[in-house]
This record gives structure tokens, C-alpha cells and sequence, in this order.
């Protein structure tokens, strides 16, 4: 693949990043994603999310569900601290520009780049001549969303990594095609102590959403008594916690827990460590049942407030809707004319 390159000045900082409504929102989604769309936000930066519903149902997805989910993913974001006056909050389909700019890098991206794809190789597993076409070009849709903004920062967690790799091939092969500087080479945010939390249950595999078991993952909605058990019953071994991140490191499942106490308060792992020095499981993780109850409880009553006024959701989706369009539409007339479409309707 082709050496990117990069020429930050020609393009204004912008961040763009989505989340998939194909499920309930989980703790490693929070962590790894929504709090640090909140801290970009903050900074004063011009921030853009999406809730990806034409990438939820590259997977099987029942349209009561999707709904309901894409909603609910809605209300999660503003819980969180998204505040859709000052980020764009929407969903995918309603901004026609990605399905469109996903059919060019369709003819740009290539077979090769997306066979190597980890997320296809998982997804599709040994079944793959029966997994979906949409799911296998999915990471040329992933470039769309992006670069229909021109966005130069995408924050995600660690399992996103190859796919922004992806999004900066696709970039540099259409600027080089076609001999331009169209797209900016994309920079991805990863950062913090929970870019990628693991399942409560197998510390070698991610939190997710589409985990069969419900007790590896905390789910944004799960009160206060389920986040308390489920930690309870977290799989760990049966060492104290060591006095240095050092003795953490065959120790997957301890570590995750330390990795998730810190990015909960805001600390890093070492303070922690040094902090917990010598702890038994049994006194951390009440303490971290404790510290994870205080951060998500507001959200998710702040998340059953909103959800009891789906037209207000659906409002504030359309607005953010309509204010991407406004940015992604210039930016895809100019690519259709880089590609020599003619455009000669009268709007
Ligand atoms: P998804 O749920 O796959 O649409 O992911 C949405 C965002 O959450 C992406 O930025 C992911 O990288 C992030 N994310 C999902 N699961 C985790 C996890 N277990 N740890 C950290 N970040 C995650
Ligand atoms: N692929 C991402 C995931 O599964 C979701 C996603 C789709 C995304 N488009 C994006 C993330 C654009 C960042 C930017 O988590």
C-alpha cells in the first residue's frame, strides 16, 4: 500500500466518529469512545458523531430494534455530555453522502486491502460465503463517513486501529489517482487507559455488545445492583493487586480491572496500582462496583429521562442531520467533479 502523506495545514481541524446501533451500549463503549467524544468536544474543537445505522445492518438487524437502538444510542450520547448545539449528532442515512462516497471508495479501495480486514476475518469467521457484501466492503463506508467531513482526528477505541489504516489508504490512493490533495490523510485518537476494555468474563476478548453473555459486559442501561454483581463475579485470580504495573503483566483480567478503575476516576493505571497496592479482590472490587455505580448511574437515568421523549430524539437527529448534509454535500459535488461525473441537473 501507498506512503501516505501528510500536509495538516491545508485542512482545518475537524473530528468526526460513530458508534453502531446494533445493540445496547456497553461500559467498554463508554470508556473507549463516548467520554472522550465529550473531553474533544471541550476542547473547543468542531466535533461530529454518528450513529452508524448503514454499518449496524451489514449484520442481521430486526427494523423494531434498530430503531429503538439508534435511539437509545441517541440518548446515551447526550447522557454522556454530547451536547447536539455544539457537536453534530446524527444518523448515517439520513446524510445520503455516505452511501454515495462509499460507492467511489468501493472503486478505490481494493479486494486485498479488505480481505485483511481482523473485524471481516472475526465477523464473517468460516462462514464467510454467507456473510453479507456490505459486510466485507464495510471499512470503505468507515472511510466515507470520514472523509465526506474531510475530518482529520477520528477518536476511537484500540480494535478501530486498522480500520482508520484503511481510511488513510483510501485517502492517498484518491488523491494520487486522480492527482490531488482532495482528502486529509486522517489521524487516529487513541488514547487513555481504556482504549480497549476487555469482557469481564475472558480477559483476552473484547467488551462487546454482540458478546452471547450478558455478564461480560456492563451495559450503559444495567442499574446499579447488576453493575454490582457483575464486577462481583468479574473473573480475576487470586493474587493481591502488586505494587507496580510491572506485576500486572501476565495478568490480563487484574489489569483490565485496574485499567477500568482508572479510567473511571480520571487516574492512570500506576496511580492505582500504587493506590490498591496489596488489595484482595474481594476489597477493590466493591470499591470499583462503587466508583463505576457513581459515574454511570446519572447517565443512565439521564438516558431513561430522554428515552421517554423519542420525537425529541428524532428532532434533534434530523437538525444534526441537516447540518451535516450542509458540510458533506459541497464536499462530495467537488469529488463527483474530481471523477468526472457529469452534473448537470438543475436543483
Ligand atoms: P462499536 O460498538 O463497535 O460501534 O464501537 C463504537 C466505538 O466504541 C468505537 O470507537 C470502538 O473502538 C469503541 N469500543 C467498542 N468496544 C470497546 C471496548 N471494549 N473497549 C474500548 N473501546 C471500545
Ligand atoms: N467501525 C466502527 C465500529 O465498529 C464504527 C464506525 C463506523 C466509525 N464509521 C466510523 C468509527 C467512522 C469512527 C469513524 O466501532
Amino acid at each position: 500500500m501507498s506512503e501516505p502523506v501528510q500536509t495538516p495545514q491545508t485542512f482545518t481541524p475537524r473530528i468526526f466518529s460513530g458508534i453502531q446501533p446494533s445493540g445496547g451500549l456497553t461500559l467498554g463503549n463508554y470508556l473507549g469512545a463516548l467520554k472522550r467524544f465529550v473531553e474533544k468536544q471541550d476542547e473547543g474543537i468542531e466535533t461530529i458523531y454518528c450513529l452508524v445505522d448503514m454499518h449496524a445492518i451489514t449484520v442481521w438487524q430486526s427494523p423494531a430494534d434498530l430503531r429503538r437502538q439508534t435511539r437509545e444510542g441517541a440518548a446515551a450520547f447526550i447522557a454522556a455530555g454530547i451536547d447536539p448545539k455544539r457537536s453534530i449528532l446524527f444518523n448515517q442515512s439520513q446524510v445520503s453522502a455516505h452511501a454515495e462516497l462509499g460507492w467511489i471508495f468501493n472503486c478505490v479501495a481494493r479486494m486485498g486491502w479488505m480481505g485483511r480486514m481482523t473485524q471481516w476475518k472475526d465477523k464473517a469467521g468460516k462462514n464467510s460465503e454467507n456473510a453479507s457484501l456490505g459486510l466485507f466492503a464495510y471499512p470503505a463506508l468507515m472511510a466515507a463517513d470520514i472523509l465526506a467531513y474531510k475530518a482529520t482526528h477520528v477518536p476511537v477505541g484500540e480494535d478501530q486501529k486498522q480500520h482508520l489504516e484503511l481510511t488513510r489508504d483510501i485517502a492517498a490512493k484518491f488523491n494520487n489517482d486522480y492527482g490531488v490533495n482532495f482528502f486529509p490523510i486522517t489521524e487516529p485518537v487513541i488514547e487513555g487507559a481504556a482504549t480497549r476494555v476487555m469482557s469481564l468474563r475472558d480477559g483476552s476478548k473484547k467488551m462487546s455488545k454482540s458478546d452471547p453473555s450478558d455478564q461480560s459486559r456492563i451495559n450503559l442501561t444495567d442499574d446499579a445492583d447488576a453493575i454490582a454483581a457483575k464486577i462481583r463475579k468479574a473473573k480475576t485470580d487470586p493474587e493481591p493487586l502488586p505494587d507496580t504495573l510491572d506485576g500486572l503483566k501476565d495478568r490480563p483480567e487484574a489489569r483490565n480491572l485496574v485499567n477500568i478503575y482508572a479510567a473511571l476516576a480520571g487516574l492512570t493505571p500506576a496511580a492505582v496500582v500504587a493506590e490498591h497496592a496489596g488489595a484482595q479482590f474481594g476489597t477493590f472490587k466493591p470499591r470499583l462496583a462503587e466508583l463505576a455505580v457513581s459515574v454511570l448511574s446519572p447517565i443512565t437515568t439521564e438516558m431513561n429521562r430522554l428515552m421517554a421523549d423519542p420525537a425529541e430524539i428524532d428532532r434533534i437527529l434530523g437538525e444534526g442531520s441537516a447540518r451535516a448534509e450542509a458540510i458533506a454535500r459541497p464536499i462530495l459535488d467537488e469529488v463527483y467533479d474530481i471523477v468526472g461525473m457529469v452534473r448537470s441537473r438543475q436543483v
